[in-house]
């Protein structure tokens, strides 16, 4: 069954036996208010690990004064019983003033991928990520950290960190998990109205359309015209930003080059949510 924690001291007492017992520890880390996307990562983590750790922490550090933090959804009571059901061993629950207990002044800064798209509309934030990030990791000591593909830019974030930080786990990235409708799980989609959970169907079509214009040989402008196109013909609908870009270094695409991933990536704002969604296809 699983055990919850909410202190450093006791999870790092958890660890130095699962890790004596020679067990491959993985950790899911999120900011709770789970869903399917949240589950999926569990279940590739069961799959690969021997003990499975699950981070829920609304982690101040990168959200934006301007931003959601008060406000971000949460229910701890329900996430315990989606993690317990899904498989997670130790769920880390810490308080703000347990990760946090005086203003930290350390910080983790990775830069070039963190220069565009979510990077750019919220600045600070990928730092306040790769800060957790690490922390998080020098407390579980994980193997493997599991990342959902629906935060691409902060898979790409996360593994250059890794690498350039020698850090001793590998990221394993899963993919996006979606509604039956398209769209793209996220905590924040329970802001939207029923007007706008509607329009925000244009997230996921526009990017399929994406896909076979691609396979078309339409141009790269040419398609980023187009969803812009579809985005702005919904009246509730603002765009944050339409990208093509490289993956998974984020660079600008000129043409195309066979063998090469790009991203297709959208933020849209429906009043004050902000849902995100991408596609990552080859040439
Ligand atoms: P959060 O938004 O809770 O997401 C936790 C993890 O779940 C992330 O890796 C995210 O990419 C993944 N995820 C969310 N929705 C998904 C979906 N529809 N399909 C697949 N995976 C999905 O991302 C964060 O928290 C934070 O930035 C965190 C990494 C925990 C650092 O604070």
């Amino acid at each position: 069954t699983m055990q919850q924690i909410s202190t450093i001291a006791e999870m790092r007492v958890h660890i130095k036996e699962a890790r004596r017992l020679g067990k491959t520890i993985g950790i899911v880390p999120t900011m709770g208010f789970l869903h399917q996307g949240h589950l999926s990562l569990v279940k590739a983590a069961r799959e690969k690990c021997d003990l499975v750790v699950m981070s829920i922490f609304v982690n101040p550090l990168q959200f934006g004064p301007n931003e959601d933090f008060e406000r971000y959804p949460r229910d701890i009571e329900h996430d315990r019983q989606m993690a317990q059901s899904a498989g997670v061993d130790l769920l880390f629950t810490p308080e703000v003033s347990e990760m946090y207990p005086k203003p930290i002044l350390t910080n983790i800064s990775v830069s070039n991928v963190t220069e565009q798209l979510c990077g750019k509309s919220r600045p600070g934030h990928f730092d306040g990520v790769a800060t957790v990030v690490t922390k998080l990791f020098q407390i579980v000591q994980p193997d493997f950290a599991f990342f959902g593909q629906k935060d691409a830019q902060q898979v790409a974030v996360v593994t250059q960190m890794t690498y350039d930080l020698s850090m001793p786990v590998q990221i394993v990235p899963c993919p996006i998990v979606r509604e039956e409708d398209g769209l793209a799980m996220s905590s924040r989609n329970v802001y939207l109205t029923a007007e706008q959970r509607k329009e925000a169907l244009v997230l996921s079509q526009s990017l399929k359309q994406a896909k076979s214009w691609i396979e078309e040989g339409v141009a790269l402008s040419e398609i980023r015209e187009r969803i812009i196109h579809m985005i702005d013909a919904m009246p509730l609908a603002s765009i944050d930003y339409v990208e093509l870009l490289r993956y998974p270094d984020l660079t600008p695409v000129e043409q195309r080059t066979p063998g090469e991933s790009i991203i297709i990536a959208l933020a849209v704002r429906f009043g004050h949510t902000r849902l995100i969604d991408n596609l990552i296809t080859n040439f």
